[in-house]
């Protein structure tokens, strides 16, 4: 949801700038833009609609010199995609430019008193208001730009990341967050700043993540600065990141999103290192040794999430009933924190987010908070906002996610709320011993099994082809599966912008059961459970009004092998493990299928990856 990249140093800022905004380019693609200082003290900006590419092409014949600089990818929230509300936004004098995450709510008020002194406006974004209210508190009061910003923000409602340059005085820019993200680096006379730390880790591992209403003062030759609103200057908590430059490339693969798909075996092998042991087949989780009270006395487990890290958590709640005997909700954050549920502090609440940063999620872990609920965050962004708003919680470590697909994220939360439901029902002990073994045994082996799952790449590619014509699908599955369906359509919709939907199998009949003719592909979850022949009811049901299907089978099936139109084997793997392996052929069909449909895979229109507003 926007992208903010800054540098000061003595290197020149522009190539800096566009690496960085490339790395960020999956927060927003609709339009990016430069602010550059060069040696004469003008300021340059630059902003083109669409993606870092048009950018770099119109600034080819521009002068893009300076060693200070702002840049910005943009995912539109106030003010259609166009180069005119692309960032950064000019000052009404050109003395000031700004570059902003997030939403200013109260945007109109304060534009229509600007308006009123005089002050033209060149956008219709709400961040423009911004950058000139500064210009005029810096003016009206005769105050530096630190102090201006501070007054403006005070008066700011909403969410935002900001950086701010003023040509008057090139060697200092000022940044300031609430609720959007906000990573500074600092290398050998230089600085840098980031939406994340990806385009921050190739000079430096020195980062600070600014805290909720933070101001960092960034000045050559001086130390940076951390301060709040007031002016209260806070201790400098630099952290060292080990994010590796490799995670974040495409590492040969066309795409983010297949590089991530292929990926998820040694992701899962490196979200369990240290937390399974091998050898004693034994679940350890550091939150759940630091935290053992507040967990054990839990009544009930809430799971607040959004989009795939909510499919995730209807997966985790059928683990948490069924082996801890705890029972548990999952809510869409951005209903559960409007509608005034009842929570108690017998209640642990449990946010799962891939990027840390989502607002619908990190509102309703402040109301849970407020109403007394003990959080436990499942996160994969390392320093993000919601990891640091919880009591505890368990990093998935499956590494940079890029492509705006979820993919390699919902396995990690899988497996993590996996893990947490073996470890607390050890605790509790509601698991029987032998069930637990078995379980922990053949979750380490997951990510060998996803291996063999991996090598129905090329047929579900074939299969795909067949399928592109359509402009409808149907997920089904029961149990663990269901969820699997819901995720396997949100894939397919997301990256190929065909109609998909995700349904229990058994609720076909009540209403789904009407759309299916001959033209309509229908994905079923039929693997060899305790559910198997009612499912294949379900697939003759389908088959008997002409539908198409494309089942998930048990390797060696030969009953809906003959059925069905299209067959995917899967290994065996014990029912409450089958999520992480029946969602790897559903990602590599939604990916295959956007693909023939030559759509951009990894960037999906008016999609971002980190959505830090309403
Ligand atoms: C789908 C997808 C989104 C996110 C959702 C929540 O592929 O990525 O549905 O899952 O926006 O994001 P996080 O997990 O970052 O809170």
């Amino acid at each position: 949801m926007c992208g903010i990249v800054g540098y000061i140093g003595k290197q020149q800022a522009y190539p800096i700038l566009i690496k960085g905004l490339r790395r960020l380019e999956y927060r927003g693609y609709d339009s990016a833009g430069v602010a550059l200082i060069n040696e004469n003290c003008d300021l340059n900006v630059y902003k083109t609609k669409g993606k870092v590419d048009n950018l770099t092409e119109y600034c080819s014949d521009k002068d893009v010199t300076g060693c200070v600089g702002i840049a910005h990818t943009r995912w539109a929230t106030h003010g259609e995609p166009s180069a005119r509300n692309a960032h950064p936004h000019y000052s009404q004098s050109h003395n000031l430019a700004i570059i902003h995450n997030g939403i200013i709510e109260n945007y109109a008020d304060i534009k229509a008193k600007l308006i009123d002194k005089g002050v033209e406006f060149k956008s219709d974004t709400d961040t423009e208001v911004l950058v000139q209210l500064v210009e005029y508190i810096m003016q009206k009061k005769g105050i530096t730009l630190l102090e201006a910003v501070q007054v403006a923000l005070y008066q700011v409602i909403g969410a935002y990341a900001i950086a701010i340059v003023d040509k008057r005085d090139p060697s200092q820019i000022i940044a300031a967050r609430k609720q959007s993200p906000l990573v500074v680096g600092i290398g050998q006379d230089e600085f840098f700043l980031g939406s994340d730390a990806s385009p921050i880790i190739e000079y430096t591992d020195k980062v600070v993540y600014l805290e909720d209403g933070m101001i960092a003062v960034i000045r050559l030759g001086e130390e940076l600065k951390v301060m709040s609103i007031l002016g209260e200057e806070q201790e400098l908590k630099v952290k060292k990141v080990d994010i590796d430059l490799g995670q974040i490339e495409k590492g040969g693969y066309d795409h983010f999103m297949l590089k991530e798909i292929f990926e998820q075996p040694e992701c899962l092998t490196n979200c369990m290192r240290g937390r399974i042991n091998v050898e004693a087949n034994h679940v350890t989780l550091s939150a759940l040794i630091d935290y053992r009270l507040q967990l054990l006395k839990a009544k009930r487990i809430v799971i607040v999430a959004c989009g795939t890290s909510w499919h995730a958590g209807l997966i985790g709640k059928q683990l948490i009933e069924s082996f801890c005997r705890i029972p548990c909700e999952v809510e869409y954050a951005s209903e559960f924190r409007y509608r005034n549920p009842v929570v108690t502090s017998d209640d642990v609440v449990i946010a799962i987010s891939q990027s840390g940063e989502t607002a619908d999620t990190l509102a309703a872990i402040q109301l849970a908070k407020e109403k007394g609920a003990f959080i436990y965050g499942i996160c994969n962004a390392i320093g993000s906002s919601i990891p640091r708003a919880t009591d505890t919680g368990t990093y998935i470590h499956v590494g940079p996610e890029i492509g705006v697909a979820s993919t390699k994220a919902f396995t990690g939360q899988v497996t993590v709320l996996t893990m947490f439901a073996l470890a607390l029902a050890d605790a509790k002990g509601t698991i029987n011993r032998d069930e637990y073994l078995k379980v922990v045994k053949e979750l380490n082996r997951v990510p060998e099994i996803i291996k063999e799952v991996l090598k129905s790449n090329e047929k579900v590619r074939d299969l795909a082809r067949t399928f592109t014509y359509a402009h409808n699908f149907l997920y089904l599955g029961r149990g663990y599966s269901y969820p699997v369906a819901l995720e396997g359509a949100l894939k397919l919709k997301e990256i190929s912008y065909i109609h998909a939907e995700g349904y229990p199998a058994a609720e076909m009949k009540h209403g789904p059961i009407a759309l299916i003719d001959s033209d309509m592909p229908v994905v079923v979850i039929a693997t060899h459970n305790a559910m198997y022949e009612k499912v294949l009811s379900n697939i003759q049901e389908i088959k008997a009004r002409q539908g198409r299907v494309i089942a998930l089978v048990s390797k060696g099936d030969n009953t809906i092998s003959r059925i069905a139109d299209e067959v995917i084997e899967l290994p065996d793997v014990l029912e409450c493990l089958e999520p992480l392996v029946a969602t790897i052929p559903l990602q590599l069909l939604a990916y295959h299928v956007a693909v023939c449909k030559g759509k951009n895979v990894d960037q999906p229109r008016n999609l971002a990856k980190s959505v830090t507003v309403e």
